[in-house]
């Protein structure tokens, strides 16, 4: 064979990869959307990331140095290893010595078992620690999201908030966990490789490189059709959850209105969308590593060719000859050294999107809670309950004034009730007296002092909070009632129960306090519920109470039942209230009669009555149904 006759497989070889890399350039130059498929859109620096990406591993700071140096443990055996092979290649060939031949045998089991046994402790400490960190993040976030206000609650679905305590978390911690030990891990292993291939033959360790800067090449090709792979699986698994978390919730409402093959159809599209993306991102996978293995087998090919034509011509190359053991521990360092580079890009596109996820963490850690103590708040030890609005405006959305102007003054153990048709503004005024949402103009004064100056968390434990729409937590009667207050006694428990009336239903019930509570609730009825947040309002022993009466259909005997708790609980404090039946309020010492968002009428019933304006009008008109239900029944 002619001298060049002896290149032409390596040179077909090279059309062939040098054809692959002009396809993927071309298929890289017109990916669309390169902007998407470079980021997500992120907004944080990386550098920024890292840093408080470290203040979680700090703590755990020995753990990681003894796993890197248990690490270092584990890479002798990759390094070692096939020049242990080689040994055994030549011992046989050469000298057969059987008790060489053991030895050689004895080290390689040796440094194996070493090698797994460090393996298995590195990922001991390693999901140690990675689960400490998961759930710090966890809590950090779940903290801080219980800190946000209402208005920032609000303008978050659910269920993003739900992939961000999960999911994302857990993308960080397995960073943490498995990426960044793996990343340095692969950097030590191409470095050992690649020494000891030198050390071996300088000519075949050339010829090897070759193959790096096309790797290299494939890898950043395929990074940024895989990042917009991954990114597209992540935004549509958020949508999915998102879309769940809402629709599970109001599954009822669904079934009520037949609406089940439209909210199927709904839910299809999302879920076939993921289907797509997450078939994108596998194809992808499937290109990128078949390729890749393509070049390292190209590269065996390439071994085994020059190798055996050095080892026949005999020909040496800075003094090295090729030997059959240096073949074989080459064919087996090629694996070795081809492998972390391709679990290099996979690692780095990893860590991408644990970025992602960290910096969308972070972007909820570093919500501001709008509604916060001021600087110089003050604790209330006691309130005596005088409250007062003076010329409150308040609005949810800029400019979209729900309150107008609104001024009234409450005295202390006075009961107050609102009234005026839906939507004028009762559970509003009611939830800016505990500071749910922080007023534009004006002022609320408690006792004379204004709420901003009082701590949020000693207002509301003075004030007793009992809303429109009754959430009940899955649990127990009691668990609901004291809400984590362990330090309350059944006796007391009971005592309040008794109270508000209800312990007749409670008694009635198999297992009593202990009775399981389902997710909100729902295998009590609406008056049940009212009562049980009567229970858990009163047990907390407030000094204002605010009630926000449900529009719910109580059966009579609930009604009064309920109404009987209410008179009672007038003798214990400052009332607020929104009855919706004006029956219920006729006590008051004032009623407050709003309509759009301001009082047009204040007094007590009679003083209203003889007013004949908007309440007369209320009164009657309920005065009449309730007269008409009557002769009917
Ligand atoms: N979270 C919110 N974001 C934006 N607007 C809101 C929000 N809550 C209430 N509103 C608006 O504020 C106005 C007053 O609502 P509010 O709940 O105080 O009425 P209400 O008098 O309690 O009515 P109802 O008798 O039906 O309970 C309504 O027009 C409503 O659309
Ligand atoms: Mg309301």
């Amino acid at each position: 064979m002619t001298e060049l006759g002896k290149l032409y497989p390596i040179l077909i070889l090279g059309a062939i990869i040098g054809l692959m890399s002009i396809v993927f350039t071309v298929a890289y130059a017109m990916m669309k959307n390169k902007k998407e498929a470079i980021g997500f859109d992120r907004n944080m620096k990386d550098t920024e990331i890292v840093r408080r990406l470290l203040v979680y591993a700090k703590p755990h700071w020995k753990s990681f140095v003894l796993v890197w140096i248990i690490m270092l443990i584990s890479i002798a055996y990759d390094i070692i290893s096939p020049l242990l092979i080689g040994r055994i290649q030549l011992v046989i060939s050469e000298s057969f010595e059987m008790y060489e031949l053991l030895s050689i045998v004895a080290v390689y089991a040796g440094i194996l078992i070493v090698s797994l046994i460090s393996t298995y402790v590195q990922s001991l400490i390693l999901q140690k620690v990675g689960q400490k960190i998961l759930s710090k993040l966890r809590e950090d976030t779940f903290v801080h999201i219980e800190s946000l206000s209402h208005a920032q609650l609000h303008s978050m679905p659910v269920g993003k908030l739900v992939t961000r305590v999960t999911n994302d978390s857990n993308a960080i911690s397995m960073m943490f966990t498995n990426l960044l030990v793996n990343l340095l891990k692969n950097c030590f292993i191409i470095i050992g490789v690649f020494t000891a291939m030198l050390c071996l033959n300088y000519a075949l360790t050339l010829m090897i490189l070759c193959f790096v800067p096309f790797i290299i090449l494939f890898t950043v090709i395929f990074r940024k059709f895989t990042r917009s792979a991954f990114r597209k699986v992540k935004d549509r698994t958020t949508d999915i959850n998102t879309f769940l978390s809402e629709n599970l919730s109001g599954i009822k409402i669904t079934q009520i209105f037949n609406r089940e093959e439209r909210k199927f159809s709904e839910f299809d599209e999302k879920n076939r969308a993921l289907g797509e993306a997450k078939r994108r991102q596998i194809l992808t996978f499937a290109i990128f590593r078949p390729t890749v293995y393509m070049l390292y087998i190209s590269s065996n090919l390439c071994l085994f060719y020059m190798a055996s034509r050095g080892y026949i011509d005999g020909l040496s190359f800075f003094g090295q000859k090729i030997t059959a053991d240096v073949l074989i521990s080459f064919y087996m360092y090629i694996t070795k050294f081809f492998n972390p580079i391709q679990n290099l890009a996979e690692q780095f596109n990893r860590l991408q999107s644990a970025f992602a996820s960290a910096e969308k963490i972070f972007t909820i850690l570093d919500m501001e809670p709008d509604v916060v103590d001021e600087p110089d708040a003050i604790e209330l030890d006691g309130v005596r309950g005088d409250i007062e609005f003076r010329n409150v405006w308040f609005a949810y959305n800029e400019d979209e004034w729900v309150l107008r102007n609104v001024s009234f003054r409450v005295n202390a153990r006075e009961t107050v009730a609102f009234v005026g048709s839906t939507g004028s503004g009762k559970t509003t005024i009611l939830s800016l007296i505990c500071r749910n949402y922080d007023i534009q103009k004006g002022e609320i004064l408690i006792d004379g002092i204004n709420i901003r100056k009082i701590k949020i968390s000693s207002l509301r434990r003075h004030f007793g909070q009992m809303l429109q729409d009754v959430f009940l937590f899955s649990g127990t009667i009691r668990s609901n009632i004291v809400l984590r207050d362990d330090t309350i006694p059944d006796e007391e428990i009971i005592r309040t129960c008794e109270y508000v009336n209800a312990n007749h239903f409670i008694n009635k019930l198999e297992r009593g306090l202990d009775e399981e509570v389902r997710e909100r609730g729902n295998n009590f009825s609406a008056g049940q519920r009212q009562l049980l947040s009567f229970a858990r309002t009163i047990v907390h022993k407030p000094s204002v109470m605010i009630l926000d009466e449900a529009t719910a259909n109580i059966d009579t005997e609930t009604e009064v039942l309920i109404q009987d708790s209410l008179e009672k609980m007038r003798n214990i404090g400052t009332m607020l209230i929104v009855a919706h039946r004006l029956s219920t309020i006729q006590h008051a010492d004032n009623i407050i009669v709003l309509s759009h968002g301001e009082i047009v009428e204040m007094g007590n019933h009679f003083e209203l009555l003889e007013k004949r304006g908007k309440y007369y009008g209320l009164y009657m008109l309920q005065f009449k149904r309730e007269q008409l239900t009557a002769k009917n029944s």
